[in-house]
């Protein structure tokens, strides 16, 4: 599938539906109510991959003040055009920022540091882990946390869809229009860690007909987080939270 384009590039379709399909994802459910109970009541959170604004619109609900760092502008212009969609309180309590985890220094620290829904896993196991681990390390107080939502092996073992014909989502949209969602491709690596995906997004109209189509390739990097944070000066700090069987938040502190 040579014309897989990367998840999340300008006119992805990954990127244009993304808060539809991670607003239908039940194995997402709950994420939002873990991480802010480990912040302080109106406290600083520093999200690393804050995509459209998910999590970081969210956790401002709460009262939290929080900085959003995003690689990719499609995903950034995305979270920037929400701010004027809610209350202007809310709003004001996040700043938007492009950057790249793991190579970062706001000059600052935060009560809380947050890389949700397997933002780690897009960079590969090693350097680019343990760099991103040192920036939540540096944004920290001795003693702060950081929370690294991370996929689970067994999940990532088990095979993709027999019939890959078969919608793996099928969205109802506004105005009659559908978004499909197919794996077209999938194999894992256990030995290196790496599991590869080409899935392919259709949008489909009223009348059935396809509007858009766009193959994308998703890449996630597993491996065991605890040392390469232990290197960043992070410690683990409690049992990992499961969340929709299929993932876990691994939450450290810095020592
Ligand atoms: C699965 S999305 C998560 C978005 C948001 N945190 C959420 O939970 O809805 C992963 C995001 O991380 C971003 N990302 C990937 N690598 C990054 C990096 N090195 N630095 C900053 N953001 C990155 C992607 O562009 C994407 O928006």
């Amino acid at each position: 599938m040579a014309q897989a384009r990367p998840y999340y590039a300008d006119k992805g379709l990954s990127a244009v539906f993304y808060d539809t399909v991670t607003g239908a994802d039940a194995r997402l459910q709950g994420d939002i109510e873990v991480y802010a109970k480990l912040a302080p009541p109106e406290g600083s959170v520093l999200e690393l991959g804050s995509g459209t604004g998910r999590v970081a619109f969210a956790l401002a609900e709460h009262g939290l003040h929080v900085t959003g760092v995003e690689i990719a502008p499609s995903m950034l212009l995305q979270a920037q055009a929400k701010r004027a969609t809610l209350d202007p309180e809310t709003g004001a309590r996040v700043a938007l920022r492009r950057g790249d985890m793991t190579s970062l220094d706001l000059k600052r620290t935060f009560d809380l540091v947050v890389c949700p829904y397997f933002t780690l896993a897009h960079v590969p196991a090693g350097a680019a882990w343990r760099n991103t681990f040192a920036t939540a390390a540096h944004h920290l107080e001795t003693g702060g946390l950081a929370a690294f939502h991370l996929p689970m092996l067994e999940p990532m073992r088990a095979p993709g869809p027999l019939n890959t014909d078969l919608p793996v989502m099928d969205q109802a949209l506004e105005g009659g229009r559908r978004l499909q969602l197919y794996v077209r491709e999938r194999s894992f690596r256990e030995s290196i860690g790496r599991l590869d995906q080409v899935i392919e997004y259709v949008e489909r109209g009223a009348d059935g007909k396809v509007l858009r189509r766009s193959h994308e390739r998703l890449t996630y990097y597993l491996t065991d987080p605890e040392p390469l944070a232990a290197a960043a000066g992070l410690a683990k700090h409690q049992a990992p939270v499961e969340l929709g069987g299929v993932g876990e938040i691994w939450i450290f502190h810095k020592t």
